[in-house]
């Protein structure tokens, strides 16, 4: 099969976009052209941000069960103040008995309410008013001015009320109070957060308008030289009496803001609203569409993702009604049984990891630029692709993922009808499956970044019953691939199955375009004989055990922890520490090197998805309590790079990497491995104090070399050569004592405005620099100007510190700590002081 789309995202925000354009024409740009150009940029996005505001801020929060605050009289004076995204949890204190479990994350959960007062103009009596959440854990219940508007359980689906016949105007204000209920648990197997934990948006229209994600962009043809674009609106009437005269209008821009294409659907309004589509006397749904044929498109791709959009606008009798943008990408792909995955043409393998949803010590609030931020790690260390596990991600992540370059696997569910955890999902899967998976595709479908469906995780219907009758995992997944194919037939549809065998009952119901394996890379080699002439992915793979700057040796044995998932863990070290050479995996799973030598053997393995990219709040595999987050990340919970970010470096990316490890500060005498991940180069020589210790290379499908060396303080060289020349250096120097902070700012220009921030990194090292590599100092920060602390962080998976303090001890040497500007722009003066160790401090800067 052919997958081609030509997708894009629903309009957000764009004030930056709109102060710029009006800076360049407020500049008197002389080109004519670009002048015409940027006024029309200016025109929309003015139109685009009035119809959707963001509606984060002015919110009043209170912990508990307050049943009154639903009522409009309620007095929440008293209250606490926040701007929302806002997740309760990660403020609270980690417990083993919470009810979450330490593999919840160990932090509470209970009942939280918001309130939020605002008014409207009476110039917008005659708008409708709607509120968008893009998801709230969970159990969410709205009213607005006492109105009931209804209950959401999914935790991460966005959703939208109508506001519109409930509203006051003028000097009345309206309140909106919502309940979030996540008391029950454990609902989770990782941590979820609980509260609005994801933005929230006004939108106002008129009387006719887009419908919410009201559009769809395909491309039926694309090649080099044109590509067939098919936009598709679906437009609701409001008006009591049905209007005369409907124009749509559409035009497409290109990256640059430059219009390359209009059209009209002029004389066809009679066809725009059919007796049969209405829906009530109040509301009517129509449906206009346009083919556009562009010319040497730019192509969507991980290198270059070029993104266009389109504007579709109502005109109601010479009268512009809505206004309405959707970015997308052009791109053409495939996965092929034999072959794996082109993209454009081009063969790829898609190396992806899965993530949660959490942003560490920011819990789940999302925030962009903790997003962008994870985002720009894994883009360096060579990750092309983002599994969505388990469930659907807060729109900017695909945002950002269509923006840089990702190809995304957009996952559904955790569990079907059966559950997983006594709470979870399966008790309202009857009632909302199907309508939460139709706005999860309607929501995400024109994301270019969006390439295949997971309808589900491991999910246990697969197991067909000992006697293989129970045929409910057949049923259901023909059901959901029912679903997601009325809505978008473009793009594979996947399963990950933990159960890859012909008799799995998903994989009988024929729904699946692509047979997901987790795990079982020793099964890839039998794949086709097993599934023949069927499609391969890895939806999930590898997860190696691996807690940063830790090192248990002899390297070259294997630690499968626990011996297995059902059984007690008695093994393991008394810290609570996995060993960071890839040295240590859980059973079901491999180290790093196992699976990649596997991926890259067969030329049918499209791609995998390592379990997991970041470390996560949750799911502290092998270890009980007091482990309270995993240890699967290939960057730590801080974002700190554990050792295996290297190797998928020296594999996924063109740069030169030689990366040697682990530190040099041991007992003389003790017998210590040093391992080394390098690329472009033929071979590497380890030296220590000037002495070579002999040249390595790697040997068949080898992804590293080791030195077993006796240790002798002092420094330790890793040079690597290519045909004879040096292609990079490396040294590692044994620390002597722990002397001072260093301060590391990710940014030092940041925006005003109170969502922008900077992650600054903190080290131990001694008097010249080295890091300290088991340094445990308590940092104590302080912070005057215009930013605020938004969290602190150690990356440590079984530190009981809170994450919203002023204070934070290091872990192996690191610390992290980030910093939120306030609204109004200026100087943050930041410090960091520790008992014996000479301060440092570092100034950020806010701009409007
Ligand atoms: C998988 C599962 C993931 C996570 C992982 C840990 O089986 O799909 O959600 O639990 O194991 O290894």
């Amino acid at each position: 099969m052919h997958f081609q789309n030509y997708l894009g995202k629903s309009f957000r925000k764009q004030s930056s976009y709109i102060s710029h354009l009006v800076s360049c024409v407020k500049n008197h740009v002389s080109n004519k052209y670009l002048y015409t150009t940027l006024l029309m940029g200016i025109f929309i996005s003015v139109n685009a941000q009035q119809r959707i505001s963001n509606f984060d801020k002015g919110w009043r929060f209170s912990l508990g069960e307050i049943p009154e605050a639903k009522e409009i009289s309620y007095s929440d004076g008293h209250w606490r103040q926040l701007s929302l995204p806002h997740d309760w949890s990660i403020e609270g204190k980690f417990d083993k008995d919470n009810p979450s479990t330490p593999s919840g994350g160990a932090l509470p959960g209970g009942i939280g309410w918001y309130r939020k007062a605002f008014s409207l103009p009476l110039s917008e009596k005659n708008k409708n008013i709607f509120i968008d959440f893009d998801g709230v854990y969970r159990n969410s219940k709205v009213w607005i001015n006492g109105h009931y508007l209804g209950i959401r359980p999914n935790g991460y689906i966005s959703f939208r009320y109508d506001l519109t016949p409930h509203l006051k105007y003028g000097n009345e204000k309206n309140i909106i109070a919502v309940r979030v209920d996540n008391s029950d648990q454990p609902n989770s197997r990782w941590y979820s957060g609980s509260g609005i934990y994801r933005n929230v948006w006004l939108v106002k229209t008129n009387k006719i308008f887009v419908d919410h994600w009201g559009t769809y962009i395909t491309t039926p043809q694309v090649n080099e030289q044109v590509a067939t674009v098919h936009v598709e609106t679906r437009i609701r009437n409001t008006f009591l009496n049905d209007p005369k005269k409907i124009l749509i209008e559409y035009f497409i821009y290109d990256e640059a803001g430059k219009l390359i294409s209009k059209k009209s659907s002029a004389g066809r309004s009679s066809k725009i609203f059919g007796a049969a589509e209405q829906t009530s006397a109040k509301s009517q749904i129509g449906f206009d569409s346009q083919d556009f044929s562009i010319s040497s498109p730019v192509l969507w791709s991980i290198e270059h993702p070029y993104l266009y959009r389109t504007v579709t606008k109502i005109i109601v009798d010479g009268k512009i009604e809505d206004e309405y943008a959707t970015t997308f990408g052009i791109r053409y792909f495939d996965f092929d049984a034999d072959k794996g995955f082109f993209l454009n043409g081009k063969h790829i393998k898609i190396f992806g990891v899965c993530n949660h949803h959490d942003l560490g010590c920011l819990g789940t609030a999302i925030n962009k630029r903790a997003i962008e931020r994870q985002l720009e790690i894994l883009k360096s260390m060579g990750i092309n692709g983002i599994r969505t596990s388990h469930n659907p991600p807060a729109p900017e992540l695909l945002d950002l993922c269509d923006k840089m370059g990702f190809i995304v696997m957009d996952e559904a569910f955790d569990m079907w009808k059966k559950p997983k955890s006594k709470y979870d999902y399966h008790l309202y899967w009857d009632e909302w499956h199907k309508k939460d998976l139709e706005d999860q595709i309607l929501r995400d479908r024109n994301h270019p970044s969006v390439f295949i469906w997971s309808i589900g995780n491991e999910i246990p219907e697969q197991w067909a019953g000992k006697d293989g009758k129970d045929s409910s995992g057949t049923m259901i997944a023909r059901e959901l691939a029912d679903v997601i194919k009325s809505l978008d037939p473009g793009r594979p549809i996947t399963s990950a199955l933990d159960h890859p065998d012909s008799n799995n009952a998903i994989y009988l119901s024929g729904a699946l375009d692509l047979v997901g394996f987790n795990y079982h890379h020793q099964l890839f080699g039998d794949f086709q004989k097993n599934f023949p002439g069927k499609k391969f992915i890895c939806t999930e793979s590898v997860s190696a055990l691996q807690t940063r700057g830790h090192y248990d040796m002899p390297s070259d044995s294997i630690r499968r922890w626990p011996e297995r998932w059902d059984k007690p863990f008695k093994e393991g070290n008394a810290d609570l520490t996995c060993s960071s050479y890839d040295n240590c995996s859980a059973p079901w799973g491999s180290t790093h090197e196992e699976t990649m030598k596997a991926l890259l053997k067969y030329d049918f393995a499209s791609g995998m998805f390592i379990w997991t990219g970041f470390d996560y709040l949750g799911e502290p595999t092998p270890y009980p309590w007091p482990a309270r987050s995993s240890y699967f990340g290939i960057v730590d919970l801080a974002g700190f790079p554990k050792d295996s970010y290297y190797l998928y470096q020296s594999i996924c990316t063109e740069k030169p990497v030689l990366h040697v490890f682990p530190h040099w500060n041991w007992k003389r005498g003790d017998t210590v491995d040093v391992w080394a991940y390098y690329n472009q180069a033929d071979e590497v020589e380890l030296f220590l104090n000037g002495r070579s210790l002999g040249t390595k290379k790697k040997n068949g499908d080898d992804l590293h070399v080791w030195w077993r060396v006796v240790y002798e303080p002092g420094i330790l060289r890793a040079v690597s050569r290519k045909e004879g020349n040096i292609v990079l250096t490396k040294e590692i120097k044994t620390a002597g004592k722990a002397a001072k902070i260093i301060l590391a700012a990710d940014r030092k220009n940041i925006k005003a405005g109170g969502s922008d921030l900077s992650f600054i990194t903190v080290k131990i090292v001694d008097a010249d620099g080295n890091l300290i590599p088991d340094a445990d100092n308590n940092v104590q920060f302080s912070i005057i100007g215009k930013g605020t602390i938004a969290g602190v962080d150690n990356g440590s998976e079984t530190s009981m510190e809170s994450f919203k303090a002023d204070h934070h001890k290091a872990f192996n040497g690191l610390c992290l700590l980030v910093v939120r500007s306030t609204e109004t722009a200026g100087t943050i003066n930041i410090s960091a002081s520790s008992k014996g160790l000479s301060s440092s401090s570092i100034i950020l800067n806010t701009n409007k």
